[in-house]
């Protein structure tokens, strides 16, 4: 982290960078003394064994870290044991010494959709909000960019990471427990952008899309992906209660009225490069997801509705530029 912020310090960016700087010292104390959660985390991390992995592949659709030959049954034990205590694992798959973690969402699919479209991100600042356990930027790493800064405040989530990071090392990748709107502004820092599942759960859409503008630099590439209701006019859903079940859904636009939000917050060139239904292929209830799954979130009856009645979930990708 600390090169992160001589970065923004080199860059003229002095009081973001001395505000990052306390914001993980404050972030790393929370957890080591005030949070129960936080705590009880880094109790699993210090139990995990010490093992080398022989290999680390971030280039397949599930990321491998370490063979069951790099340790002993033992050692096997315990981190299996720790991985479970940090269920539910929402994004993968992975395969961590030999053990198949076979998350809720098959996300290589999402991956794979929009892999080709993207700017290239060899040697690029790369900040990922809401990166969850970090499955996509383990997948953006062989792609050999500058720096992946992923941030999740959902320390479930964040601690995953943590684990995985423990046994992968790769340099160039930091992740910190924050929202978006507690990063400092970093002006300018980041060539690519990506925004993939949090739109939704914001509750002002334009000022969480003005602060990701103003963190790109100019000609720099923004990857939303999010929610969308089908339809051409320019109208979002705004669910009564919940959508899918969830209470943190706030805005559901169609794809013009989400161009019209990105033209508001100043982003220029737009593309649309994907439009899927999410399917109970790709989001499903496994053996390490111990609560609902879409399953539960559509209408048995009809499973083009959520069960509060709403068209099922839809998303879109667009790219996005500032110039
Ligand atoms: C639906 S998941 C998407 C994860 C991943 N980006 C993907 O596309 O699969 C949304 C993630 O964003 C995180 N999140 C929610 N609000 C956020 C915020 N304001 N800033 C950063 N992350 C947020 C959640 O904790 C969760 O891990």
């Amino acid at each position: 982290m600390k090169r992160i912020v001589d970065d923004a310090e080199r860059r003229g960016l002095q009081s973001q960078a001395a505000d990052l700087r306390s914001l993980v010292e404050r972030k790393e104390e929370e957890i080591r003394h005030r949070d129960r959660k936080g705590k009880r985390y880094l109790d699993v991390l210090a139990g995990l064994p010490e093992v080398s992995p022989g290999c680390c592949d971030c280039d397949r659709d599930q990321v491998q870290i370490g063979t069951r030959t790099d340790l002993t049954d033992d050692r096997l034990q315990l981190l299996v044991s720790a991985l479970r205590k940090c269920m539910p694992w929402r994004k993968g798959p992975f395969r961590i010494f030999g053990v198949d973690i076979d998350s809720e969402w098959v996300s290589w699919l999402k991956w794979d959709r929009l892999k080709n479209h993207i700017q290239p991100l060899t040697g690029r600042r790369i900040l990922d909000i809401g990166s969850s356990n970090g499955y996509y930027m383990f997948r953006m790493a062989p792609a050999r960019p500058e720096m992946v800064l992923g941030i999740e405040p959902y320390l479930t989530f964040y601690f995953q990471y943590r684990l995985l990071d423990r046994y992968a090392a790769l340099p160039d990748l930091y992740c910190l427990p924050v929202k978006l709107d507690e990063l400092p502004l970093l002006e300018g820092f980041f060539d690519t952008i990506f925004c993939m599942g949090v739109l939704y759960h914001h509750r002002a859409p334009h000022d969480g899309l003005a602060r990701i503008r103003a963190m790109l630099r100019s000609g720099g590439e923004l990857v939303l992906e999010t929610l969308i209701m089908p339809g051409e006019e320019e109208v979002a859903l705004s669910p009564r209660d919940r959508y899918g079940k969830m209470n943190n859904v706030y805005f559901i636009p169609t794809v013009p009225c989400l161009m019209n939000w990105l033209r508001r917050a100043g982003f220029r060139t737009l593309r649309c490069i994907d439009v899927t239904p999410t399917t109970l292929m790709e989001q499903r209830r496994t053996e390490w997801v111990d609560t609902e799954s879409l399953a539960d979130f559509l209408d048995p009856r009809n499973r083009c509705r959520t069960v509060e009645g709403y068209p099922a979930p839809v998303r879109a990708i667009l790219l996005a530029s500032n110039r």
